[in-house]
């Protein structure tokens, strides 16, 4: 039986990481959003590579690193261990490891900031030092985020891993040793905390069910140049051959799809036409096809994309899943865009168990959407039902007018704004602040595609 969630008048509680960031955007919507953007290295490439740095034995550069404040949480927490970090101002990080020392509890926890990339510096430190300790998770509040997938596999390695009330310590007295590991879902975070820890294990590990998505290819090529031996076969097998050490690495970024899917819903939502420069056609082929089916229209040039509505907006089915299939980062931005398609639009969140509460603003906007929290049961799936999914129901077109909302999560916020873009009136939005973490330069960019605001807070 399905409880709907449906219309709630109060503007979303900003129930995000529970952190208000501050500022406070007034927005007033109704027009185009046309001109050019430039996405950089991927938040979600650019921290793991920062991360795998620990592992060599001198410096290694990493090129088109976005200025957004996860990067700043792990090159502090670096600091903090005593690898020194220098920008060059123009996104090159150089980052030096021989320094490396062990840190205080309070210092880690203290930096962790709302970050969940500080658990991947469990296999790294250990390999380093012997120990580490990590803080409790923060992150986009869109479900429990667990780490048991993390913890497994480090025990699997050997380490010995310890729950105190403020995070988990764990040490490995006899170093660490190649695993036998099969992951019960393919996890971004669990392979690459596999990848960062397998790598200078003594012996072989062998991982299966592991997550294959771009990002996740990256970071092994970054693990390949430091000398680390690691082999991928179709069927989500990777396999890690233990190295003694590993050396600095010069890599470049790959690009940011999530950054560049959210500008290509702002000018569908919009009826807007923007170029995304650094957007490749490889790493987006779902998404574009989606694009196309929502109504969308794309040129793919040899530096962007350019994305633009190819005339009346349709409805659209979608599941979100692992690489290849629709991110659930795609998600979010959609759905706005989903309420101006006369029809009914359905958004299948296979991903994560909370990540549709966002819809609750937009509803306050005047959109018709109604989530379910057990999901719709539906004949031609082609992602295998996970008991913890949900779905939307969106029904368009209805007009959006102005309202005064909270941002809850990164992809979320970035929604919030991009309804209130296309809203008729004057939005408030509040909470801008989680957006930096995953959006460089968003002002900025919001200004160059001619959006209408100000920041009054
Ligand atoms: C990464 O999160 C990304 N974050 C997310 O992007 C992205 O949405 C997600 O991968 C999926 O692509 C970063 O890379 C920093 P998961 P991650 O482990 O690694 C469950 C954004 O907007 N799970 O693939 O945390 C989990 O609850 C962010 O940029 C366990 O049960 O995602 C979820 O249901 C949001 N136990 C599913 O697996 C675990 O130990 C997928 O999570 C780990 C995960």
């Amino acid at each position: 039986m399905n409880t709907l969630l449906s219309a709630s008048a109060t503007p979303n509680p900003g129930d995000g990481e529970g952190e208000l960031l501050g500022e406070v955007l007034s927005i007033r919507g109704g027009r185009p959003l046309t001109g050019r953007v430039d996405v950089k290295g991927a938040k979600n490439l650019a921290t793991k590579a920062m991360v795998a740095a620990l592992l060599g034995e001198d410096v290694s550069v990493l090129r088109d690193v976005p200025d957004i404040s996860d990067v700043q949480v792990v090159r502090s927490l670096l600091e903090v261990h005593g690898v020194t970090v220098e920008d060059d101002g123009e996104g090159v990080l150089r980052l030096d490891p021989r320094g490396a020392v062990s840190a205080h509890m309070e210092e880690i926890d203290a930096h962790a900031g709302a970050s969940r990339i500080p658990i991947l510096f469990c296999g790294p430190l250990l390999h380093l030092l012997g120990q580490a300790f990590i803080p409790d998770l923060g992150g986009c509040r869109i479900g429990d985020r667990p780490i048991d997938f993390h913890l497994d596999a480090l025990r699997a390695f050997g380490a010995i891993v310890e729950k105190l009330p403020s995070g988990i310590r764990l040490s490995a007295p006899g170093g660490l040793r190649g695993a036998d590991i099969e992951l019960p879902y393919p996890s971004v975070g669990a392979t690459e905390q596999v990848l960062l820890t397998a790598v200078r294990a003594k012996g072989t590990t062998e991982l299966r069910n592991a997550a294959i998505e771009p990002e996740i290819m990256d970071l092994i090529a970054v693990l390949q140049k430091m000398g680390a031996i690691i082999s991928y076969e179709p069927n989500r097998v990777i396999f890690i051959e233990g190295v003694d050490s590993l050396r600095g690495y010069d890599h470049r970024c790959i690009f940011d799809r999530n950054e560049a899917a959210s500008w290509a819903c702002a000018a569908l939502a919009t009826d807007g036409d923007i170029f995304v420069g650094g957007a490749k056609q490889q790493e987006m082929l779902t998404f574009l096809n989606v694009f196309r089916k929502a109504g969308g229209d794309f040129d793919i040039a040899e530096d962007g994309i350019r994305f633009r509505r190819g005339g009346a907006l349709r409805p659209v089915v979608v599941e979100t899943d692992v690489h290849p299939g629709f991110m659930t980062d795609w998600q979010q931005p959609l759905i706005v865009a989903l309420t101006q398609a006369e029809g009914e639009s359905i958004v299948h969140e296979t991903v994560y168990e909370n990540r549709l509460g966002f819809t609750r603003a937009l509803v306050q906007m005047g959109a018709d959407i109604v989530v379910h929290p057990e999901g719709i049961a539906s004949s031609d799936r082609r992602v295998p039902r996970r008991a913890l999914e949900q779905a939307a129901v969106i029904k368009g077109a209805t007009p959006l007018h102005g309202a005064d909302v909270v941002v809850p999560d990164l992809r979320g916020g970035y929604s919030y704004v991009i309804a209130a873009l296309a809203a008729e009136g004057q939005s408030t939005v509040r909470n801008i602040g989680i957006i930096r973490r995953g959006y460089e330069k968003f002002l900025d960019k919001l200004a160059a595609v001619g959006a209408d605001f100000d920041v009054i807070g």
